[in-house]
């Protein structure tokens, strides 16, 4: 099966009323876990590869092995999806790499980190929807601002400034109808990485959980009923990953991620599409220093990258039956592009 066009998977997701993880990659392992994952839970699935990963992998690497992934499990819906793109030059090129969907991120600048004007932010956006449509490929657009810049995206904004940069829901119907997506991401105070607390007790030190505000979300979907909304920062931060980084040489305190039953509400609300990427690296990485340091004579790398991916696999195969989509990937007939393309038209 070819690649699927991202706006069939979040429509079917919400016949549906499930939620579909977009997971973030870099490699072959990556790759291999979540295409297991997804067929071992008969799950349509979301592979997305941001700007970096794009340049790890030097493009082609990423574009062969996503070809080896739908070859092998040809009964799996995949979408390929740029993750934050940041010009529509960048969106060009992903598109004519063969993705099939595409975030222009045009919340930020160009830099990736400057916040954009309303106007700006629509014009970038509906220029991305005109060059793609046409050739059947989704976008993904974004209004206001993620916390946090710790992995080169977002605003760095602080618990406080974050608030004024909360998605708007009036402006978010506007910003759909004038732009055309085919799915929205939302501010409602997530953050990349493995940090998403800037809240501390006073008294204890100890770190609180972060607060979000799920009802921006219940609100634009009583508005906009049909729009697929997307949750950046999604990833949960497990302690018991961390604990294991930790106890193998790692040095990360005060983590916090996202409670998997607010990812839920937001499925019950419109959520359509949930990122996560931060919780691969930490399975990935506790992994690795296990064998270091419980082995440290071994030196083939197949020695530690094959309990990596069985680590990932494993958190690939538990967010797919937590947002829902596990046992869904029989339910349609995937379109091409080429069928997708007379849709929009
Ligand atoms: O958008 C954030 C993702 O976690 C991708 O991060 O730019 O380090 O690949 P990256
Ligand atoms: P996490 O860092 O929470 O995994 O979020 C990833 C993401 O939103 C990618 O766009
Ligand atoms: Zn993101």
């Amino acid at each position: 099966m070819p690649l699927v066009p991202m706006r069939q998977i979040l429509d079917e997701a919400a016949k549906g009323g499930y939620g579909v993880g977009a997971f973030n990659v870099n490699n072959m392992e990556q790759i291999q876990a979540i295409m297991q994952a997804a067929n071992d839970t008969n799950s349509p699935v979301i592979i997305q590869a941001s700007r970096g990963a794009l340049k790890y992998s030097k493009m082609i690497y990423l574009k062969k092995l996503m070809e080896a992934a739908v070859e092998e499990y040809p009964h799996i819906p995949v979408a390929l999806h740029l993750d934050h793109g940041n010009s529509v030059e960048t969106c060009k090129m992903a598109i004519d790499l063969g993705f099939t969907s595409v975030m222009m991120d045009g919340s930020l600048a160009e830099d990736g980190k400057t916040p954009n004007s309303y106007e700006k932010n629509v014009e970038v956006t509906r220029a991305v929807v005109e060059l793609a449509h046409p050739l059947g490929v989704t976008v993904e657009g974004e209004l206001g601002c993620l916390g946090g810049i710790e992995d080169g995206h977002g605003a760095g904004l602080s618990d406080e400034a974050v608030k004024d940069h909360l998605t708007d829901p009036a402006q978010a119907e506007d910003f759909v109808k004038q732009t055309g997506v085919d799915a929205l991401a939302v501010a409602i105070g997530t953050s990349h990485g493995a940090y998403k607390s800037g809240r501390k007790d006073p008294k204890t030190g100890e770190v609180l959980p972060p607060t979000l505000a799920m009802d921006r979300i219940h609100e634009i979907h009583k508005r906009m009923p049909h729009c697929h909304m997307v949750m950046h920062g999604s990833s949960s931060v497990p302690q018991e990953l961390v604990d294991i980084i930790n106890k193998y040489g790692g040095k990360m305190p005060g983590t916090f991620g996202i409670p998997i039953e607010q990812i839920q509400d937001g499925i019950k609300h419109g959520v359509r599409k949930i990122n996560v990427d931060t919780d691969s690296r930490l399975a990935i990485t506790g992994a690795i220093r296990k064998v270091f340091a419980e082995q440290p004579e071994k030196f083939d790398p197949r020695d530690y990258l094959k309990p990596a991916r069985e680590a990932a696999y494993q958190v690939y195969l538990a967010r797919m039956k937590a947002f829902g989509q596990a046992g869904h990937a029989g339910d349609y007939k995937p379109m091409t592009l080429d069928e997708i393309k007379t849709i929009y038209r």
